[in-house]
């Protein structure tokens, strides 16, 4: 059934505080919940109390510890309804269930994972340890005892404070927390087991000090030092630019090796998925070390934003995701590049939430319903959601901006709130109406903004043309214009900034054009000679931008423009027509041309000393086949986009050999490995030269030798990935894997990364590597990394040998969906996101999509994770 967002309402009984006793066993875990409730005012005093639950059995049920007469009440797994319950007076539940961890595959709720119990509830997984109002406004302090076998769990771990521990006699000990912070059930967080640590110490900006650990498996303790080097970089970091202190004695994380997604900002108590915790130079890329330091800023960020202050329901998710992402995207701008770090997140956000946003799963930043929140855990509610929250800052300026978040955090700490809550902030104190502009919230779809401009040299004016249409999207097919604030830039053919002496039409605040009517007009005065316009610097919206310049004015900027963003874009700009008329082309069968303009600016940038080498390695980046299937539209043939790239790719790798070759020389990283930001860019470099390198040298010896030279899982991956994507078939290769493998068998991390590289490899015969590869005992079903890396990279990275002609690829990932949905809905419904452009696919794929989708569709027993995204999927 569909939940509505005009349906929301207070609950009927108010939680007053949470008492909660585990008895842990692998299989027969008893959990006694006691809870403090009282009627709400003005509540009806026959209502009953409706608690939720999720195949839950009651074992036991008292009031005010008396058991209840089972006339009394009703169970179900599904819920627990009380009646005849005091008008006015408080009065407290013990409820009793026993629930079995080890059977838990979902991995919601309480359950095992290499030997440890832990949990994870959001969004609605507490609802599987008891019954209990799961919703994030009912907030309640927690008291959390947890007894357990003293030898196989020395670790009793839950959110907030240590009260105290004793032994309990037959071979088990308790330990018991509290949590003063009211906080929502999601929250709410339980590690018990053997693990090793990693312990230090940070004293808060008014002195205070907290103590700091790092759970991690037995011997991986020097994996997880980096990662507390992020956390406390993060601490400091909160402090300074937004004001915000940690608020517990204690901030613990836990890492472990079956996790759904990311990682949880529980209290207090955060768990993470190893991927994001574990490090070292032998196991770790650069990429690797930059998404620890994100991820743990992330969800030690939600401490504010989401903890503090968390979401009235869950329609308001990106009031915390949004928010959240956007702290991190600052963060990790100002520990490392903030040009590079841009490019990166733009990167990211038009390859996977620009085709959510145009396909059949496009939703509202804020929805309105939903059917499984699960599946709204979405690139649109967290990058775009960023990206909003990115443009209110835009709009206010840095000081107005952080005062609305001052504001805001003290408006609202300790509750549970909506994004009308979070606009009216920055609209209080801006003064500034964003009506208008909250319809990013709630209009789905990525604006299409086409531009023009003339130069009138009589009049010295500059005029552009400005036209916004939104896309129709499931549910919405008419739109509002929206308010759309262009960063702009106006430079003369020698690269000087102009700045006109005013600008009519428009608002036009610093650098920034303000876009609000659906056809807007804008002049700018006083312009001596024909300048070149960059639009939309720094991405500053997230837009479909339309706007012909010709391929001297784009070199101009690729060339001059401060906003190094813009120098990437208008690269990407010049290539792009290149790598879609060959796509046209090699599906005609004619012969592909590339633009010379393009290769020598691309090559110029390359070798320009005076950029930084992260830049430059970005810039060597082209879109991937997935960018340009996006852009070209429809009708697309995996195949031709395929060969046309690689065409353009050797023709870069041609014309471009020299500067390539003083690049690997010229970019080595002597010395023992760090992983900062600056040698990351020099070796992210290299490899790219080496990758063009190899293309022109037609052998893969230069990357074998490279292979065999590396001294960190950055150079080693990174030519292996080399060899499997451009040698596939060569004795290199399989040497290099055959290595790989037995070098890193028992570091299932590494190998997820041996699997990805071999689930990438293009081409038909992908999916019968596929399937071997799915034999090997490295591969587990059950495990959400492995599954990931090889169905997931294969499905969403590999697109011709996924999307074969025969449709044999759509075919094995609807036998898989079928599979990982008995025992993981929430892996397998993220996994057949994989599917949602399959209408842009050439007539004779699209119907083996279609059909591959209908036999999901049609089997019996589905998960409403997955019921709910292929329905969606397959809708008109
Ligand atoms: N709140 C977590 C984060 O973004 C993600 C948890 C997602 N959980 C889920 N069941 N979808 O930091
Ligand atoms: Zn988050």
């Amino acid at each position: 059934q569909i939940v509505n967002l005009a349906d929301y309402r207070p609950t009927n009984f108010v939680l007053e505080r949470v008492d909660l006793t585990f008895d842990l066993h692998p299989t027969e875990t008893k959990v006694e919940a006691r809870l403090i409730f009282h009627r709400r005012e003005g509540i009806d005093p026959k209502a009953p109390l409706v608690l939720d639950g999720d195949e839950l059995a009651l074992s036991g049920l008292l009031l005010d510890q008396t058991e209840l007469p089972a006339a009394q009440y009703d169970a179900t797994p599904e819920s627990l309804t009380v009646r005849d319950l005091p008008e006015s007076t408080p009065f407290e539940l013990t409820i009793t269930t026993v629930i079995n961890p080890e059977a838990n595959t979902q991995l919601m709720g309480l359950y095992r994972t290499g030997g440890i119990y832990c949990t994870q509830c959001e969004a609605e997984g507490f609802r599987r340890i008891t019954y209990f109002p799961d919703r994030p406004d009912v907030l309640a302090p927690y008291t959390v005892n947890i007894i357990a076998d003293k030898a196989a769990n020395p670790l009793l771990l839950s959110n907030g404070n240590f009260l105290g521990g004793a032994g309990y006699g037959e071979g088990k000990h308790f330990a018991a927390w509290f949590d003063p912070h009211p906080k929502p059930s999601y929250l709410f967080a339980l590690v018990a087991g053997d693990l090793g640590v990693v312990e230090d110490t940070f004293t808060t900006l008014s002195g205070r000090e907290v103590a700091l650990k790092i759970y991690v498996e037995h011997g991986k303790e020097p994996r997880a030092v980096y990662a507390m080097d992020a956390l406390k970089r993060s601490m400091k970091w909160d402090e300074e630019r937004f004001g915000r202190e940690y608020d517990l004695d204690i901030f613990m994380i836990v890492a472990v090796s079956d996790f759904n997604m990311g990682a949880m900002e529980n209290k207090g108590l955060n768990v993470f998925n190893d991927k994001y915790v574990l490090a070292d130079p032998e196991t770790a890329t650069d990429a690797d070390y930059a998404n620890i330091e994100a991820i743990i800023a992330h969800e030690y960020f939600h401490n504010w934003t989401g903890n503090r202050i968390t979401c009235r329901d869950w329609f308001q998710l990106c009031l915390k995701e949004g928010l959240t992402v956007y702290r991190d995207h600052e963060f990790s701008a100002d520990q490392r590049s903030r040009p590079v770090k841009r490019i990166a997140e733009v990167r990211h956000l038009k390859s996977e939430q620009f085709p959510e946003d145009s396909g059949p799963l496009a939703h509202p930043v804020r929805p309105t319903k939903y059917r499984e929140i699960n599946n709204f855990y979405t690139t649109t509610v967290y990058e775009k959601g960023s990206e909003v929250t990115r443009m209110i800052a835009t709009l206010l300026g840095r000081d107005l901006f952080k005062q609305g978040m001052d504001l805001y955090f003290d408006r609202h700490d300790g509750q549970a709130v909506t994004i009308e809550d979070f606009v009216r902030c920055f609209e209080d104190v801006s003064g500034r109406d964003l009506s208008q502009f909250s319809l990013w919230y709630h209009q789905a779809g990525t604006p299409l903004v086409t531009a023009s401009g003339a130069y009138d040299a009589d009049a010295k004016t500059f005029t552009l043309s400005l036209e916004q249409m939104v896309p129709a999207t499931p549910g919405q097919t008419a739109k509002k214009p929206m308010h759309i604030p262009l960063r702009m830039g106006l430079l003369a053919e020698d690269g000087a900034v102009i700045t006109p002496a005013s600008a009519s039409g428009a608002e036009l605040v610093d650098d920034v054009l303000h876009l609000t009517k659906q056809t807007q007009t804008a002049t700018f005065h006083g312009i001596s000679q024909r300048p070149v316009l960059s639009l939309n610097r720094s991405f500053s919206t997230p837009i479909n931008l339309q706007f012909s310049q010709s391929a001297g004015d784009l070199a101009l900027i690729a060339r001059y423009e401060t906003d190094h963003f813009a120098r990437w874009q208008a690269l990407i700009d010049l290539g792009l027509p290149n790598l879609l008329q060959a796509a046209r082309d090699a599906r005609q069968g004619v012969e592909i041309t590339c633009d010379p303009a393009f290769t020598n600016a691309l090559l110029a940038a390359a070798a320009d000393d005076s950029l930084e080498p992260a830049f430059r390695a970005q810039v060597l980046t082209l879109p991937s086949e997935s960018d340009i299937a996006r852009e070209l539209g429809g009708n697309n043939d995996p195949d031709a986009i395929h060969a046309a790239r690689q065409t353009i790719i050797k023709r870069i790798a041609v014309a471009g050999q020299g500067v390539f070759t003083a690049l690997y020389d010229g970019m080595q990283t002597p010395g023992r490995f760090t992983p900062d930001a600056a040698s990351a860019g020099r070796r992210a470099l290299r490899n790219a030269a080496l990758s063009y390198l190899s293309q022109s040298d037609e052998t893969p010896a230069r990357a074998k030798a490279a292979y065999d030279a590396a001294n960190n899982m950055t150079d080693l991956s990174a030519a292996l990935t080399i060899l499997a994507q451009q040698f596939p078939d060569t004795a290199e290769t399989a040497a290099a894997l055959a290595h790989f493998r037995d070098r890193f068998a028992d570091n299932a991390l590494v190998i997820d990364k041996w699997l990805a590289i071999q689930a990438a490899i293009p081409g038909a015969g992908a999916l019968e590597r596929i399937r071997l590869l799915m034999e090997t005992p490295l591969f587990k079903h059950t495990n959400p990394n492995r599954v990931r890396a090889l169905i997931g990279t294969f499905a969403f990275a590999n697109p011709t040998g996924f999307g074969r002609a025969d449709g044999a690829g759509y075919n094995f990932l609807a036998d898989e969906i079928l599979e990982i949905d008995q025992r993981n809905p929430q892996l397998a419904a993220r996994i057949l996101t994989s599917m949602r452009s399959w209408r842009l696919l050439e007539p004779v794929r699209a119907d083996h999509a279609r059909s591959a989708l209908m036999r999901i569709e049609r089997a019996g027993g589905l998960s409403t994770d997955v019921r709910d995204i292929v329905d969606r999927i397959l809708k008109e």
